[in-house]
């Protein structure tokens, strides 16, 4: 199952994928491209360190949506890529159905709540003002409803009285570092 990942940042979740894949947890899955909407994105420099081609991508001329030329970019990186499965990890772009229907059923995207709880911007912190004692993170298929579609796992998170926003994200963190491979790993044996 050839994997494509898609973010925006840091790239930790990507790591924890790579690092899965090398030491044999990532099932039929392997990753064979990585691709950033911003040129300084952290993400890009695990191409180096994994050996996996990993590109920025120019997402113009929207800011925070995937749509119009970006968007047909984007099509073209990912189809280039022959992709079997789409990992949005840390992708801080709404996508359209441009993008949605040329790879529907093959989008997955990684939420840091448990959905339907806290959708959208700063999962994280919107839990942790709310108060609530357990929180998490959810790896779901991508649909036109932002945060929206179908559920594939999801693992919990307790918030503890002595948290603070920073050790509530190192443990979503974490989670979702556990989380994600093992959801990819699940779809490739299904492949
Ligand atoms: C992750 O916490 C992920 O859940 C979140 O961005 C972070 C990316 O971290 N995604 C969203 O909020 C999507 N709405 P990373 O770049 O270190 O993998």
């Amino acid at each position: 199952m050839r994997v494509v990942i898609l973010g925006s940042g840091r790239g930790s979740n990507a790591a924890a994928i790579l690092e899965a894949q090398h030491a044999g947890r990532l099932g039929r899955a392997r990753v064979v491209q990585i691709i950033a909407d911003k040129p300084e994105a952290k993400i890009l420099e695990l191409g180096a360190r994994f050996g996996v081609p990993a590109a920025f991508v120019d997402p113009a001329p929207f800011k925070t949506k995937l749509e119009g030329e970006g968007e047909a970019r984007f099509i073209a990186a990912v189809r280039d890529a022959n992709a079997d499965l789409v990992v949005l990890a840390g992708f801080m772009r709404v996508l359209k159905p441009g993008f949605l229907n040329a790879f529907a059923g093959k989008i997955i995207n990684l939420h840091p709540s448990l959905l339907p709880s806290f959708p959208g911007l700063d999962g994280i912190g919107q839990a942790f003002r709310r108060g609530v004692k357990i929180t998490g993170c959810t790896v779901h298929g991508v649909t036109a409803e932002v945060d929206g579609g179908p559920i594939l796992n999801q693992m919990a998170v307790r918030i503890e009285p002595f948290d603070t926003l920073e050790s509530l994200a190192e443990k979503i963190h974490a989670a979702e570092h556990a989380l994600l491979p093992a959801v990819i790993a699940g779809l490739s044996e299904r492949v």
